[in-house]
């Protein structure tokens, strides 16, 4: 009787309280009494059938050719004005400002927030939510956009299809420290209890990104968090991020899902979800899961500029050295000409002391033929001459 009663009692209140909490603001949580396995009774579409994350068995993904690299604006434009970086007891988020979006897709998606999952530091334990093959990363970072094309607002367009596209960043450990993850990691000390804001200094966001934007992994799935709405357009990088190991402890213990004022301080760990059954779905990817030589639509275009640039070099070149050679032709004809010159004006003197010589002949014939003593005079004249000559050559 005793034990029936206080059932009844525990009922009626544990109702009272999931119909007062399910109005909004439900506390949700990944483990526990409104666990991952409960979201659909709250929030109905967590039970859809287009659900993420997911697993990428990537020899039954499906190549897509059409799949054109992701084209990130304005994210390393990051302006003055600081960042808003704040813990909401599920995760980490940096609000990102609406001039930061992306091309590849068939419309313009605005920049809206990214965010963080993560384990708990266990040996062995994932973090990420998407897996590859059915392994995790030790982390994941979402990049969230919304289509602003076709809404006004990220609330807006959040409910919709082709509402929203994100980009998975999956995040492994090793020796090297990403600085680029030290723009959020070294600041998180500020807002360690859910609720808490804190404004950080601008940085890079693009430098959070892997390099390959070209290889990735492209399917229809769901926010992965409630109200886990199917509208989004997901995009998983083929390349993945590093950070140390420090750092990812830090971003396992540093913060925590209850509020600053609560009595019991619950670290925030392992808020990632499980993956979800791909159902009707089809994985596509931008490139050829089989051979790892297959080039990325990236690559192919880098390729072809390359051979671009190569060519157009090329043909510098050889349009320097023909330039080279026909200079130097030239040089030599001038060269040449100015011999053949000197030559003719050598000859051109000769001819005129030819000429001199043949116009003082009759002359000296003249003067021979009377006076024997008109040589002497003639040879002192073109002595004279000759000293005029040395003079003025001097
Ligand atoms: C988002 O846009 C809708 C209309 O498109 C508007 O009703 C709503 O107030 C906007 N929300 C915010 C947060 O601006
Ligand atoms: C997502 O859904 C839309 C509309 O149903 C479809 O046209 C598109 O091909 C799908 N994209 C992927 C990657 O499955």
């Amino acid at each position: 009787m005793d034990s029936l009663g206080l059932f009844a009692l525990l009922t009626l209140a544990l109702s009272q309280w999931t119909a007062a909490s399910s109005v909004e603001e439900i506390t949700w949580t990944y483990s526990g009494l409104i666990g991952q396995s409960e979201w659909s009774e709250h929030f109905p579409d967590c039970g859809g059938t287009s659900q993420s994350p997911v697993d990428v068995i990537t020899t039954q993904t499906k190549y897509e050719p059409s799949l054109i690299p992701v084209t990130p604006l304005g994210y390393s434009q990051h302006g003055n004005q600081p960042f808003t970086l704040s813990n909401n007891g599920h995760t980490v988020i940096v609000e990102l400002p609406e001039w930061m979006g992306f091309r590849g897709l068939p419309w313009f998606f605005t920049a809206a927030q990214l965010h963080l999952h993560w384990g708990n530091g266990g040996p062995g334990n994932g973090g990420s939510e998407h897996t590859i093959n059915g392994r995790s990363a030790d982390a994941e970072l979402h990049v969230v956009h919304y289509n602003s094309e076709l809404y006004t607002n990220m609330s807006a367009a959040m409910t919709q299809k082709d509402g929203l596209a994100v980009f998975g960043i999956l995040i492994e450990t090793g020796d090297e420290t990403n600085p680029a993850f030290n723009n959020i990691l070294n600041h998180m000390s500020r807002v360690r209890y859910a609720d808490q804001k804190a404004f950080i200094p601008a940085f890079d966001v693009q430098s959070l990104f892997p390099e390959d934007l070209g290889r990735y992994y492209r399917y229809n799935g769901s926010l992965t968090t409630p109200p886990c709405y199917q509208s989004v357009i997901w995009t998983v990088f083929h390349e993945r991020v590093q950070i140390s190991k420090a750092q990812l402890l830090k971003l396992e213990t540093m913060l925590y899902s209850s509020k600053a004022a609560s009595a019991a301080s619950m670290l925030l760990q392992d808020n990632y979800r499980v993956t979800q059954p791909l159902n009707h779905r089809v994985v596509f990817a931008s490139f050829s899961a089989d051979s790892g030589t297959e080039l990325s639509s990236g690559e192919v275009t880098a390729i072809v500029i390359g051979a671009m640039c190569g060519c157009v070099g090329l043909a510098v070149i050889v349009r320097f050295i023909v330039k080279t050679v026909r200079f130097f032709k030239v040089l030599h004809l001038e060269t040449v000409v100015v011999n053949r010159i000197n030559e003719s004006g050598k000859s051109k003197e000769k001819n005129q002391e030819l000429v001199l010589n043949t116009s003082l002949e009759p002359e000296r014939k003249e003067e021979l033929s009377p006076d024997s003593a008109r040589p002497t005079r003639l040879s002192q004249a073109v002595c004279s001459s000759q000293t005029d000559a040395k003079i003025l050559s001097v």
